[in-house]
């Protein structure tokens, strides 16, 4: 959500901005609803961009796509370097040439994370003229003096006024020893500019995962901490950048029907689900030390979880916004391991293609006990939540891709149907969808029509593709755009990190000294039936995956 200052309560528009359901996008018509013209957004702080790990996997598959987008709807700073730091043999020019090629790779490519009809060469120009290579060991001082030279002469060249962001595209091993480099090479220091006249500024983007474990992750923070100050680190959780999750606080905020229902009084439980159909992906090594808890639960899963549980904030400020979200994560007991489940792919078929198990996995052990499926069961002890389950779940190869928060409202009592046929009620959903099929639906039963009283459950549902074109973004382009103007409202800080990492620890540790709980699910399904259990001992059950799709004509569907 971006701030608009001193804009709050600017008028609406005659002619709405949106499209009306059943109109292609972009085109206009008489809409139902009305929004504000699109506020452009302004251009980001003149400043050189280095990033740690130009020739790898991250930088060319989405930091330098995200740039590429940023330059086209021209909110790149109008002063810009872009630095890239690396192992790999390579110049200025070979490195632009790889990352025209990956673009490349992209064009008319459906399937890819940047999906783009051309490349717009004249911009790509612009951007390669900017760039910059620097070859060495990250670990070690050399390269560290370079970069000082380098950024000097971007400041007199380009006109970068002495700002940089230095990006961690790398392996997280690197994080502490980069920035142990780039403090003791004086390269954080804010100090004022060559003239005197203005502080120059020095952020520090660092990726996930955020340490391994809560021990790790406050050694990393302390570390870090030594060379920079906490308004100078972004620690980035990519599903924060996406228009849907950023939507949930508008959802709850900007609309006064939700809040008074949000609580412990009318939700029963709520079930935050991301599944994924690919599995590791030639990610073995990586997956083997990680495991779908740490990669994507204190993170990724949290993030849903703390934009739909917290209070609402004072103001849309980063303090605000980020105090808010800690402490949701301050009000949950660390875990109990009997509140998680976990599993492991076997050979299956996804989405019609045969898949390998785990275990057959390259730079997989053949009885490895890593889990590629978690389900939790977590509670939120605080006045608005208490006694309301969070059933978390996300695993690999899984039926269907689908990121949702489902929130399940209490039942209606049935006695006023009790000369009816009606013998049940049905419950009413709430259901977030995050990604793909970007919207929100409710469901509820209305009487169906006919003579005697019977019910039939129906969605209200609103999708972002029949109201708003869609355009190329893949996720990084605001977090990147925020670091440039030093928002870190989508940033987790150093306490927030941490909260998070307390509360799965136990269930860390129980899973480090035993293997007995792994399950095993076939490849292309919903998951191990053994995380059924932690909902059914109340009586509840997750909602199916893959979802049905919502059916017209009253069928009960779920
Ligand atoms: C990454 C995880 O952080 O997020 C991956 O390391 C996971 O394992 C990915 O697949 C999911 O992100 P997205 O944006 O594709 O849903």
């Amino acid at each position: 959500m971006r701030r608009r200052n001193g804009q709050r309560n600017s008028p609406l528009p005659e002619a709405p901005s949106v499209n009306p359901p059943g109109n292609p996008p972009g085109t206009t018509g008489t809409a139902i609803v009305n929004a504000p013209p699109r506020e452009p957004r302004p251009a980001g702080e003149d400043c050189a961009i280095v990033i740690f790990g130009a020739f790898g996997d991250l930088t060319k598959r989405l930091v330098m796509p995200a740039l590429y987008n940023l330059a086209r709807t021209k909110i790149l700073p109008e002063n810009l370097a872009i630095i890239g730091v690396d192992q790999a043999e390579g110049t200025a020019q070979s490195w632009a040439e790889h990352l025209h090629a990956m673009l490349e790779s992209f064009v008319g490519n459906a399937a890819s994370e940047f999906d783009i009809d051309s490349i717009d060469e004249d911009l790509w120009r612009g951007m390669a003229d900017k760039m910059s290579y620097i070859r060495g060991d990250i670990t070690k001082p050399d390269i560290y003096h370079e970069l000082s030279k380098s950024l000097e002469e971007a400041e007199q060249k380009l006109h970068t006024g002495g700002n940089a962001i230095f990006y961690l595209a790398v392996a997280d091993r690197f994080f502490g020893d980069v920035v142990d480099q780039i403090g003791q090479a004086g390269l954080a220091d804010q100090k004022p500019d060559a003239h005197g006249t203005r502080q120059r500024w020095r952020r520090v983007v660092i990726e996930k995962p955020f340490g391994h474990d809560l021990e790790s992750a406050k050694a990393l923070n302390a570390r870090i901490l030594r060379s920079l100050g906490e308004d100078q680190i972004f620690r980035i959780d990519h599903f924060l950048g996406k228009e849907t999750v950023q939507n949930i606080m508008a959802f709850r905020f900007a609309n006064g029907l939700f809040e008074p229902l949000w609580n412990r009084d009318r939700i029963d439980h709520v079930q935050i689900t991301v599944a994924e159909t690919v599995g590791v992906e030639g990610r073995g090594k990586f997956y083997e030390v990680t495991g779908a808890l740490r990669d994507m639960v204190p993170n990724h899963v949290f993030s849903l979880l703390a934009m739909v549980a917290m209070e609402p904030p004072a103001n849309f400020d980063a303090a605000g916004i980020r105090n808010r979200k800690a402490e949701v994560f301050t009000a949950m007991p660390p875990l109990k391991a009997k509140a998680a489940a976990r599993g492991q792919y076997q050979a299956g078929e996804v989405l019609g293609k045969p898949a390998v198990a785990y275990r057959n996995e390259p730079n997989v052990d053949a009885h490895s006990p890593m889990e590629t499926y978690v389900a939790l069961h977590v509670e939120i002890d605080n006045w608005r939540w208490a006694g309301v389950p969070f059933y978390l779940r996300t695993g690999k190869h899984m039926a269907e891709r689908l990121t949702e928060i489902a929130i399940r409202f209490k039942p209606a009592p049935l006695s006023p149907f009790a000369t009816t046929a009606v013998d049940a009620l049905r419950p009413n959903w709430l259901v977030i969808r995050i990604q793909p099929d970007e919207g929100i639906a409710l469901q509820f039963d209305i009487k169906r029509p006919g003579p005697s009283v019977q019910l039939a459950t129906v969605h209200m549902s609103f999708s972002y593709a029949d109201w708003f074109a869609r355009e190329p973004n893949i996720g990084y382009e605001t977090l990147l755009h925020d670091v440039m103007v030093g928002d870190a409202t989508l940033f987790n800080r150093a306490d927030m990190v941490e909260a998070a990492w307390r509360v799965v620890q136990p269930v860390l540790d129980a899973w480090q000294t035993n293997d007995d709980g792994l399950a095993f699910y076939k490849a292309g399904g919903a998951g191990p039936q053994e995380a059924d259990a932690l909902l059914a001992e109340s009586g509840r059950a997750w909602r199916a995956v893959p979802q049905p799709p919502f059916e017209p004509n009253g069928k009960h569907h779920r």
